[in-house]
């Protein structure tokens, strides 16, 4: 399968473009204080990443290279991909327009009874609730903060969209992420074959943040 020719579609700009700041709001000249240009947010060890939404097909590469090696490309697709509703977000390099990580977001109730699990406020009705498949970032990527941009990019929309509660089916190996995100885990973990072990995780969206 070819992905062809990837045209993105300006939409969800994280990256602040850069702009000068002082270490002192009240100073009055750049020369009292020294100005310092502050690293943009989607600024990883000098390469400028945007995160915006993707046609699913723009993340296959990365799910099959990352996430399903020991399967053809044909079988990455997720039958969500094309329902309406369902979102796939790519951090791209803007310098020349790859795709290094990606997450895919849809309407999806949640495999747990949301207020016995601890869901505050009441949220998590299957209206509002929604499940990040597909999160990956390429490999020689990895442990740059490509995944906390794309994942906070997942949140947004979400909140954006009413949502007010995230879940996944987390593979063991990341679950440090997730946490660092503010997920939490719910049940016992269990083995998808060829995939290893996973444990339902899940974060509460809070509807201000967007
Ligand atoms: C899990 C995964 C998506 C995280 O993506 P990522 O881009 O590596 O995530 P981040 O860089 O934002 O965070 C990962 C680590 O980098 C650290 N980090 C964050 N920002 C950083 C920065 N600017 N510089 C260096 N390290 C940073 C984080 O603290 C985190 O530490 P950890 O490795 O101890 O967890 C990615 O590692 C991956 O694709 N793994 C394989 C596939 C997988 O397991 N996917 C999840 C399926 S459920």
């Amino acid at each position: 399968m070819s992905v062809g020719p990837y045209h993105p579609k300006p939409h969800l700009r994280i990256t602040p473009e850069p702009r000068l700041r002082t270490h002192d709001q009240e100073a009055a000249t750049p020369k009292e204080v020294g100005w310092s240009i502050p690293r943009p947010v989607g600024t990883l060890g000098g390469v400028e990443v945007d995160v915006e939404l993707i046609p699913a097909v723009a993340s296959y590469p990365i799910r099959h290279a990352v996430l399903r090696p020991h399967q053809s490309i044909e079988q990455v697709p997720f039958k969500e991909d094309d329902e309406p509703g369902t979102a796939t977000f790519g951090a791209i390099e803007r310098a020349d327009g790859a795709v290094i990580g990606v997450a895919t977001v849809f309407r999806d109730p949640a495999p747990f009874d949301a207020a016995e699990a601890g869901v505050p406020s009441g949220a998590g009705s299957n209206a509002s609730t929604w499940r990040l498949r597909g999160m990956a970032t390429r490999s020689d990527a990895q442990g740059q903060g490509i995944g906390t941009l794309v994942l906070n990019a997942v949140f947004d929309h979400v909140a954006a969209e009413g949502g007010d509660l995230l879940w996944c089916n987390a593979r063991v190996s990341a679950i440090a992420f997730y946490e660092r995100a503010g997920f939490r885990t719910w049940g016992e973990q269990w083995v998808i074959p060829a995939h290893g072990p996973h444990v339902v995780m899940w974060r509460r969206i809070e509807p201000g943040r967007v």
